[in-house]
């Protein structure tokens, strides 16, 4: 895709599932990576192994860098320390993927109130600092850039018992809004991508369970659900040239999931 060889990418929780298959794209469209995780060093490496690997079927990619940053985005130090390792290391940053996530489920009336604190504090606190510290950069080096969050379609179908969940993916919508009318005209495009069911680790309790998978599958307008490739591809679309129009908007990519689906048939008279 146009404008994206030599830019340099750094994506958060990118040693698993969308994040992971988002690196590996980049670095295949010609983007230098910065894989941060949070934890699993081991699957770090994995992303960067195939990374070099996809990036160097094309023999113009070779070139192609990754750093790998430890680091909690929902701390401020860390967040901060992410991407100014990333200038440091690459000269320049240009494309943030916001993609850190976690999710717990519960009762909102028996909802504990670390457990709300820690959803929040990485899905929407750590994806704030993230594209504050980046925008910061953009702002004082003069350049374009682009910011791209990983929402999801519960930014506008409420979840019942992911109540943390919800709020921070809406959170995460109205802040693609935000700042994409903030710096627009400062050449900084922000948007997300709202997945639908995708199969990752995060969904471990129905994707490894042949009923349960299927049971999810049915309630989905295209029959399956996603893969983190599908995902990956809409991010690299959006954070390439040949987006250089679009910026605020948060495209879901669902199988549908998000058209009402009870609407299939006609219900009422
Ligand atoms: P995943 O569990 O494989 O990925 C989440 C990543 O975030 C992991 O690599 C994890 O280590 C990292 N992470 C967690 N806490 C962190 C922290 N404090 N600092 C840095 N990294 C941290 O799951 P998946 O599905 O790949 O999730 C990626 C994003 O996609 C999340 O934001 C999630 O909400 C979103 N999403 C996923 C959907 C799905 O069905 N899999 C659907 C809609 C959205």
């Amino acid at each position: 895709m146009k404008g994206l060889v030599g830019k340099t990418a750094l994506i958060t929780g990118a040693s698993s599932g969308i994040g992971q298959a988002i690196a590996i794209r980049l670095a295949e469209e010609g983007c230098n990576i910065v894989i941060n995780y949070h934890s699993d060093s081991e699957g770090a490496e994995d992303t960067h192994r195939q990374a070099m690997e996809k990036a160097c079927t094309d023999v113009e990619n070779c070139g192609v860098k990754a750093l790998l940053l430890k680091g909690d985005v929902s701390k401020e130090e860390d967040a901060i320390a992410l991407v100014q390792q990333s200038i440091d290391h690459f000269g320049q940053l240009d494309i943030l993927i916001n993609n850190a996530g976690v999710q717990t489920d519960s009762p909102s009336e028996a909802l504990e109130a670390d457990s709300f604190d820690w959803v929040l504090g990485v899905n929407l606190r750590g994806a704030y600092l993230c594209a504050r510290e980046t925008i910061k950069h953009l702002l004082s080096s003069d350049r374009p850039g682009s910011v791209i969050n990983i929402s999801s379609v519960h930014e506008i179908i409420p979840r019942p018992q992911y109540l943390s969940y919800s709020i921070s993916k809406g959170g995460m919508g109205n802040m693609t809004r935000t700042l994409a009318l903030e710096y627009a005209a400062k050449g900084i495009r922000v948007n997300g991508i709202g997945p639908g069911a995708t199969v990752t680790p995060i969904n471990d309790e129905w994707t490894d369970d042949p009923a349960k998978k299927a049971e999810v599958e049915s309630h989905i307008p295209m029959g399956r659900a996603g893969t983190s490739e599908e995902m990956a591809a809409a991010v690299a679309f959006l954070a390439s040239d040949e987006a250089a129009y679009i910026t605020g908007q948060t495209l879901y990519i669902d199988g549908g999931l998000t058209l009402y689906a009870d609407f299939r048939e006609a219900w009422s008279a």
